[in-house]
């Protein structure tokens, strides 16, 4: 620890009144000082402001005015899933900053920088490679704390990102923009290696990040906790998966925490166009913010228990007709769906939607009945992706109506097939985690014993155990 450097930093938070929240708080954000919860409420949850650190968690309202009692979710039954099993999507976009819960990682992984006084504000740029959201994370986070930052993602990547990004960068210069689109993480890696040669560019690789593992196992999985224990009040209801896309592997790591909170199976969605953890394979598709040609590093493969895969044909379509007045009209008139429903599909995101699919793809596999629940998370929504829609859409040749609508929904939702998915056993288990070598070991020079050790469970219990031990610390800091 660099305790020089850690009294500088919390002088100059103490001057822009900056109070970093605690791991515990963002489990629970009921442990906030009503203090802090009621200057909040005169905050935009938008603004540059460092309070809005304490809306970093699953809690916030719909309209932001509060904290609700538990994470705010949509439970998808059988008349829109066609399945049993309920599906249990707690809603990301309503994350502060960036409307993604990606921000969440982001000071995860800044956090332990501070308190160790590895990150010096007179120094250093926090580099956030990314395929969008985590950079915006980044970029978000240290400018409300009146860090330097640089945003490292794919040209190819939405409109919207760029958007963002070009308003809140202090220079164009600060997003680096990287040959290819989603699954071109290779390029992404190799930008930082160029940056990584001036030593005051901090490279926060969230595909690499231990914290960016832990924090989501020690505030997300408690938060899907919650909302399912919630809704379980004096039912049956057994919680039987979580489902969770990969991008980094960052949120998929509440599974570890599910399965020994609640006991579920944890299932990675990525994908089929870029089949990489299904069989190894490789390619395009534009489910934004997931699957890129490797195993992240953070990614406890030992611990996963299916890969599904979806198309983008599927999460294409169906968010053109989950974001348009006619496919609106089929859902409701045609389909017969309640409106209240319906008005709240924009909170899925393009992986959101891989997230459900993949929930029903698992609940007809295991044959899952009305007492299983199904926990996921909608990462982003669909403002992210307003300029995919006319994309989609010009491929129905101007007909894109109830009969189209009916089409989709039919065949990518209603009846989608149990094909492209795999129960993993220890031999698929080691398969992939091989697959991990040739990123890690060969290409990024992790040492080969760094990368075995992930195969024990414990080594990931202590990065967990390490996160929520950064509290005592956290308010060590505060009162510097
Ligand atoms: C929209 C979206 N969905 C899913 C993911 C995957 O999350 P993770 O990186 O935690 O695996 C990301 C990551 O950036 C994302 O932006």
């Amino acid at each position: 620890m660099n305790e020089t450097i850690v009294s500088k930093t919390s002088e100059y938070f103490k001057k822009k009144g900056i109070i970093l929240p605690k791991i515990s708080e963002l489990c629970d954000p009921h442990l906030i000082s009503e203090d802090i919860l009621k200057r909040l409420k005169n905050i935009d949850k938008d603004a540059i402001d460092p309070l809005n650190l304490f809306r970093v968690h699953w809690f916030n309202n719909r309209n932001h005015s509060d904290i609700s009692k538990i994470p705010e979710h949509i439970v998808l039954t059988n008349e829109f899933t066609g399945v049993e099993a309920k599906i249990i999507v707690n809603i990301g976009r309503l994350f502060p900053l960036i409307t993604a819960h990606k921000v969440l990682a982001a000071y995860g992984c800044l956090l332990p920088r501070i308190l160790n006084g590895d990150f010096d504000y007179t120094k250093h740029k926090a580099v956030w490679p990314s395929t969008g959201n985590y950079c915006r994370g980044g970029v978000a986070i240290s400018k409300i704390l009146g860090l330097k930052s640089v945003a490292i993602l794919p040209e190819g990547m939405s409109k919207e990102r760029f958007d963002w990004l070009e308003k809140w960068v202090e220079d164009p210069k600060d997003i680096v923009k990287t040959p290819g689109t989603e699954s071109n993480v290779k390029e992404i890696y190799d930008a930082c290696n160029e940056l990584k040669k001036d030593p005051n560019n901090d490279i926060i690789n969230q595909f690499s990040e231990y914290y960016n593992y832990a924090i989501h196992r020690a505030v997300t999985g408690p938060s899907l906790e919650k909302t399912f224990l919630e809704i379980k009040k004096d039912t049956n209801l057994k919680p039987r998966f979580y489902v969770s896309a990969s991008g980094s592997s960052g949120t998929l790591a509440a599974g570890d925490y599910l399965k020994d909170a609640l006991g579920t199976l944890t299932a990675v969605v990525e994908a089929l166009e870029c089949p990489t953890l299904l069989k190894n394979g490789y390619g395009e598709h534009n489910i934004q913010g997931i699957g890129d040609k490797h195993v992240p590093l953070i990614h406890n493969v030992m611990n996963t228990d299916f890969v599904v895969d979806i198309s983008d044909k599927a999460t294409d379509n169906l968010n053109l007709v989950f974001n348009s007045q006619v496919g609106r009209e089929y859902l409701i008139k045609s389909l017969g769906l309640e409106s209240s429903l319906v008005k709240k599909l924009p909170e899925f995101g393009f992986s959101s939607i891989a997230n459900i699919l993949a929930s029903i793809k698992l609940a007809k596999y295991m044959n899952l009945g009305k007492e299983d629940a199904i926990l996921t998370v909608a990462t982003d929504g669909a403002d992210l992706y307003l300029s995919e829609l006319e994309k989609t859409k010009n491929n129905f040749q101007g007909v894109f109506d109830n009969n189209a609508c009916a089409n989709i929904y039919e065949k990518y939702l209603k009846n989608i097939d149990t094909e492209n998915m795999l129960e993993l056993s220890q031999n698929d288990k080691e398969r992939i985690f091989n697959l991990g070598y040739y990123t890690w070991v060969e290409q990024q020079g992790v040492s080969l014993s760094d990368f075995e050790k992930r195969k024990d469970q414990r080594f990931w219990l202590n990065h967990y155990k390490h996160m929520i031990s950064l509290d005592d610390r956290v308010e060590e800091f505060n009162k510097l």
